[in-house]
């Protein structure tokens, strides 16, 4: 493919800039007008594959299932909003009962909202209620969202923070970043000096345990870079929070819904949960927020939390559509997951071997990262090496989106077609090999 900026895109990129006032838009020159299972179109009729959801947000394929678009048309013509905090309706509910087949036994009950930063407002709301405490632990390279409580706990880029303090009570430690160990350790020798940090550092000097109401913590970091902890990392958190009463709140907006081959990305840590947040393809496309609480937490007063568009009659239609489709397939999705991650693995690691700018290569199931360095032995961060890789991938008919400090993101829909794959990651080969070539 020969991409070039033609006039309209220009016009279009020129109008965004002149009447939005921020974004997060990349350097590349994507003006989307449709998308269809693996591709997206933009409005001068380029193709390209799409490796990366649209954000994390169609797992199943680029503008989601035709049943999906079919139940929300259906519901559309019924009756778009529903008050759904204020009037009963049948749709949202019959959704929430379906979610919950999905979670272990005792979970629970269900509170919609609109986006993953709403769906962890409620998770701290509800973590300070139900345990009556204050304090929240989270982590460095965590994004939780970019609303008041949410962005208290992200600590991702300092940029999303910059001129809006002070925040919440919570207090950051760091992840288990094993690829840039904070503690100079490496894995497993350092014995998870991470775990020790928290019970030496914040918890003893900082944040007293007993007025400590819950960590929030990602099963693996997205925008902090695809950064997948060791098993005992998580685990470790989960017996830290039972020995002090805390509640261990687990945010699966973007690890979650069979993104890393389980339908909880935290079900790869053997680890439970006493709150999960779901967001972005939990709506199939459209805006959705889930929190979804142990049943042992009980309940909250009527009136202590709501919404106006939470558990819209058209959403929750899109959503149950959807999930039905996962529920219904589950065993085909969970073996083409297995294939395609080895297909993907096979060939990310080959680039590791093969391109020096190539430093580390992770992930779960299909949430995979790959992290540019200047050379293996430094690891200095390759930011503009990145940058250009996702650029000639752009050019080459491949969307990738960056992560963390110097990581790509490289999340296909789950089902894409094996030889489209194969294509993207020729792509995104190609890109490197020119980088590296002139690097
Ligand atoms: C793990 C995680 N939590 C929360 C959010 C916030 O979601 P939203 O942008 O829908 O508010 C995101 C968004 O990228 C995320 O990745």
């Amino acid at each position: 493919m020969v991409f070039k900026v033609d006039g309209r895109i220009k016009r279009a990129i020129e109008r965004d800039k002149r009447f939005m006032i921020t974004t997060t838009k990349e350097d590349f020159p994507l003006v989307v007008q449709r998308a269809s299972g693996d591709y997206i179109y933009d409005i001068s009729g380029n193709r390209f594959i799409d490796f990366s959801t649209f954000i994390s947000v169609y797992n199943f394929g680029d503008n989601s299932k035709k049943e999906v678009r079919d139940a929300i048309r259906k519901q559309m013509e019924l009756l778009m909003h529903n008050a759904f905090t204020d009037y009963y309706s049948e749709g949202p509910v019959n959704f929430a009962e379906n979610l919950l087949k999905m979670f272990p036994k005792g979970f629970g009950k269900v509170f919609f909202s609109n986006s993953g930063t709403e769906a962890n407002e409620a998770a701290l709301k509800f973590s300070r209620i139900f345990t009556k405490r204050k304090y929240v632990l989270a982590f460095y390279g965590g994004f939780h969202g970019r609303t008041y409580g949410s962005l208290s706990m992200t600590a991702s880029k300092a940029v999303q923070r910059e001129g809006t303090g002070p925040f919440g009570p919570v207090v950051h430690a760091p992840y288990a970043y094993c690829y840039r160990c904070p503690f100079k350790q490496e894995y497993p020798s350092c014995g998870m000096a991470c775990l020790d940090y928290i019970k030496k550092y914040p918890l003893a000097k900082e944040i007293p345990p007993n007025e400590t109401a819950a960590i929030f913590v990602e099963p693996v970091q997205g925008e902090g870079g695809y950064v997948v902890p060791p098993k005992e990392f998580i685990k470790g958190l989960r017996e830290i929070a039972d020995d002090n009463g805390m509640l261990l709140v687990d945010d699966e907006v973007q690890a979650g819904y069979m993104r890393t081959g389980r339908f909880l990305a935290l079900d790869n840590f053997g680890v439970k949960a006493d709150i999960y947040t779901f967001a972005k393809s939990i709506g199939a496309g459209l805006p959705m927020g889930v929190t979804v609480t142990r049943s042992a937490l009980g309940d909250l007063k009527h009136g202590a939390h709501a919404n106006t568009f939470g558990g819209n009659a058209t959403v929750a239609a899109g959503a149950d559509a959807l999930l039905g489709y996962v529920r219904e397939n589950m065993h085909r999705i969970e073996s083409g997951i297995k294939e395609r991650s080895g297909i993907m693995m096979k060939r990310l690691d080959a680039m590791k071997e093969r391109y020096e700018i190539v430093g580390d290569v992770r992930g779960i199931g299909m949430m995979i990262g790959i992290e540019i360095v200047k050379d293996k032995k430094s690891k200095t961060p390759g930011i503009e090496e990145r940058d250009r890789i996702i650029k000639e991938a752009f050019e080459g008919g491949l969307v990738l989106l960056p992560a963390g400090e110097c990581s790509i993101r490289i999340i296909p829909q789950l089902e894409i077609d094996k030889k489209v794959l194969e294509k993207g990651l020729d792509i995104l080969e190609e890109a490197i090999r020119k980088v590296s070539s002139n690097a």
